[in-house]
């Protein structure tokens, strides 16, 4: 890689961007104000946005993750993740990824959005995770359905994804029927282990999945070689697992000044510096960051407005990174440094820990 220093315009035009990548126009970024409802256009200007390339409806860039964040135990304070959904909202914000897998999760994004009453301006991505007691039993993975629309108090989920692969040739299917049904709206696959981005990439370049859900951060650039080429050739929708690492991008920055150049872009956060840099690839159409941290949330939803950084501005925060001690060994450092969040899932591993 070039090291030299260079002056980078901070901008380029999102169709020139795409081009200079040499990939298509199948995921369109438009900065623009164009969002759904009338009420959030008047209240988000200025918001920078994705089309869903199969049928070009326009969602906003950053998204809300739920794993372990949104996992609260049943008579828990849970007033905090009140106001990240309000602040979500409030700021722009539509996508908001859940899985019944992760404990009370679905409960909370559910019962909150309801009380705020923007559920019907959530676009949900759930999951399906199930592998029935026989071979090709879909029983299990249809009352993970029901209970789910029940949870977010929906009549129909947005987006339904096979989560992790699991069993995917028997829920794949079963997805494109209830799409065919109308009681989902699209279908996608997900991941986060680079091992399984090739199997991802072959249900993106022969299938019809609409979405695919995989990790990319400014360290874990892997999905680069294959997957959002395929996904930007075949117009398939890119939601972003794991932006922040699981905090331990913060954690390695901590106490560090954002470098001079980030001011071009208007990057006032270590959170700004890494979500922008995932929402400018052009094949993302949004990426999901998790927390439980309404101050968190205000400083995430940032990144959704501003210039994106062009392709050698890109290159050249990624060259700041690797000036930082203990960039390239990141996935050596524990998940969730410094935090525990006391759910349903956090006390299951407490107890395995002890059984262990
Ligand atoms: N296979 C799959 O389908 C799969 C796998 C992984 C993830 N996912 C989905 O993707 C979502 C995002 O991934 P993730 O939750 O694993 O990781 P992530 O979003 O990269 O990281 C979440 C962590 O970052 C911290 N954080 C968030 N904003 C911050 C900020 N502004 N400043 C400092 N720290 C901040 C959060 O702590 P605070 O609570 O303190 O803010 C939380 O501990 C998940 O929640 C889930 O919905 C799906």
């Amino acid at each position: 890689m070039d090291n030299r220093p260079r002056t980078a315009p901070a901008t380029i035009h999102r169709r020139q961007f795409m081009k200079a990548l040499g990939l298509g126009i199948a995921a369109t970024a438009v900065a623009s104000s164009h969002l759904f409802g009338a009420g959030a256009e008047a209240q988000t200007p200025g918001l920078i946005t994705k089309q869903i390339p199969r049928t070009g409806e326009v969602v906003p860039a950053i998204g809300l993750g739920s794993f372990l964040t949104f996992d609260v135990l049943p008579g828990q304070p849970r007033e905090h993740l009140r106001e990240v959904i309000r602040r979500f909202s409030e700021g722009g914000g539509r996508v908001i990824d859940t899985s019944p897998l992760y404990g009370m999760a679905e409960v909370n994004v559910g019962d909150f959005a309801t009380a705020l009453g923007i559920n019907d301006r959530v676009f949900i991505g759930n999951k399906i995770w199930s592998t029935g007691e026989y071979l090709a039993d879909d029983s299990h993975a249809a009352r993970s359905l029901e209970q789910s629309t029940q949870r977010l108090w929906r009549e129909k989920i947005d987006l339904m994804q096979c989560h992790s692969l699991v069993n995917v040739d028997v829920i794949v299917p079963l997805l494109r029927a209830w799409k065919k049904e109308g009681r989902i709206r699209y279908i996608g696959v997900t991941h986060h282990e680079p091992a399984y981005f090739g199997v991802l990439a072959q249900w993106v370049e022969q299938g019809d999945v609409d979405f695919v859900q995989v990790r990319y951060s400014i360290y874990a650039r892997m999905a680069e070689e294959r997957l959002l080429r395929a996904a930007a050739d075949r117009g398939t929708a890119v939601l972003v697992n794991m932006p922040l690492e699981k905090a331990r991008l913060h954690k390695l920055v901590a106490g560090r000044p954002l470098p001079d150049f980030a001011r071009e872009l208007g990057i006032e956060t270590w959170a700004q510096f890494f979500l922008t840099w995932v929402i400018s690839h052009p094949a993302v159409t949004c990426a999901i960051p998790a927390t439980a941290n309404p101050e968190h949330l205000s400083e995430n939803i940032a990144a959704m407005r501003g210039p994106l950084p062009d392709r050698d501005m890109r290159a050249r925060m990624v060259r700041y990174m690797e000036t930082i001690p203990g960039f390239d060994t990141l996935d050596e450092m524990p998940w969730y440094p410094d935090k525990t969040y006391p759910g349903v899932i956090g006390r299951a591993q407490r107890e395995l820990r002890r059984r262990t």
